[in-house]
């Protein structure tokens, strides 16, 4: 059994990568390492069943005519592939356009001409700065089509539209879900992330910053679970068509985020707060009835059993003083 991961070199990717070799299959990764990292791929790489390649997915997938016959019709493929946190998305907000256009209806093309599975990330961001709470797969959402952030939030939308209108226009089995918060080892430090910023400044003995007055809430996935979550939509008979949260309902203000991560280590809390940046969603929080009534699915880490996996991940990363 083959899939394609795109995006394999990231965060989520290659998490997703090392589940399905776990499971037996042969992957191919498809990444052009614009936000990515080989190195995420290295247990991959061990198992001999893993290949990347190193590719554009928004350009024309001509890379398929390199591969040897056995890579060339997957069962399944996970599109992933799109910078992700706002710091990436903000420097490359044309590239996250295309790849969740192009690269999207490239991987739909794929699906028709194979019959293979496809899985599209999609993201709570499609819900924006929500008005219903906590957010159910029905509730269209509250997004600015023009601001910072409207190169992500909308590009994923339009991939939404673009999967859901191919399942019923063409019969393809797409399924998506819908990604919230989602931490763990092999994030970047300075992707901008809460997480990650928390981290990596409590490391350095620096204060953390929290923007407006920390009021505002997350919820935060570890990534073992995320990934269970995925790998049961992507596995799982006659869930063609379906949309699903895949997230950690259990809900933190920023300022506690704050507190426990510095607890953890063993740092005295220091705060220095900014202004809220534009279109920042002051809370969000997945409902995930149909993730457990679909998939069976529900988050097993709490947030003080996942950080220190993550925060041993981060000080292996920690650039020297
Ligand atoms: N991490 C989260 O909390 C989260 C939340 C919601 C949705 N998602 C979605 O999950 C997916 C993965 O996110 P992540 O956190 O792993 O991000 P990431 O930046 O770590 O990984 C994205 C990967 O895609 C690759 N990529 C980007 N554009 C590409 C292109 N045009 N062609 C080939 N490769 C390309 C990058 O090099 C990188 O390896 C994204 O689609 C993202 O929108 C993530």
């Amino acid at each position: 059994m083959l899939a394609y991961v795109t995006g394999a070199a990231g965060f989520l990717g290659s998490h997703l990568c090392d589940r399905l070799l776990r499971e037996g299959w042969a992957v191919a990764g498809i990444d052009n390492l614009v936000t990515g990292d080989a190195r995420n791929l290295d247990a991959a790489r061990r198992t001999g069943r893993f290949t990347l390649v190193e590719a554009d997915v928004s350009l024309p997938w001509t890379w398929r005519d390199r591969l040897p016959g056995e890579l060339s019709a997957p069962r399944l493929v996970l599109h992933f592939a799109s910078p992700a946190s706002p710091i990436d998305y903000g420097r490359l907000p044309l590239e996250t356009l295309a790849v969740n256009a192009l690269g999207t209806m490239h991987a739909v093309a794929l699906a028709r001409e194979t019959g293979c599975r496809l899985v599209l990330a999609s993201t709570s961001e499609c819900y924006g700065d929500p008005l219903e709470h906590p957010q159910r797969e029905t509730y269209w959402g509250n997004v600015n089509p023009i601001g910072l952030r409207a190169c992500y939030d909308e590009a994923k939308r339009y991939a939404e539209a673009y999967l859901t209108s191919a399942v019923r226009a063409t019969g393809i089995d797409g399924r998506i879900v819908r990604i919230f918060n989602t931490y763990g080892p092999r994030m970047r430090l300075d992707d901008g992330r809460v997480i990650p910023a928390f981290c990596g400044a409590a490391l350095r003995g620096e204060p953390l910053t929290v923007f407006g007055d920390g009021a505002q809430t997350r919820s935060f996935c570890y990534v073992d679970d995320l990934v269970e979550g995925i790998y049961r939509l992507a596995t799982l008979p006659g869930l063609a068509g379906r949309i699903v949260n895949v997230g950690n309902p259990g809900e933190f203000t920023v300022t506690e985020l704050a507190g426990l991560v510095s607890a953890l280590l063993g740092v005295p809390l220091r705060i220095e707060r900014r202004p809220l940046p534009p279109d920042d969603p002051t809370r969000r929080r997945p409902d995930i009835t149909l993730a457990r009534d679909l998939l069976g699915w529900e988050p097993r880490v709490p947030l003080d059993q996942g950080l220190p996996p993550t925060i041993a991940s981060f000080r292996e990363r920690l650039p020297p003083a």
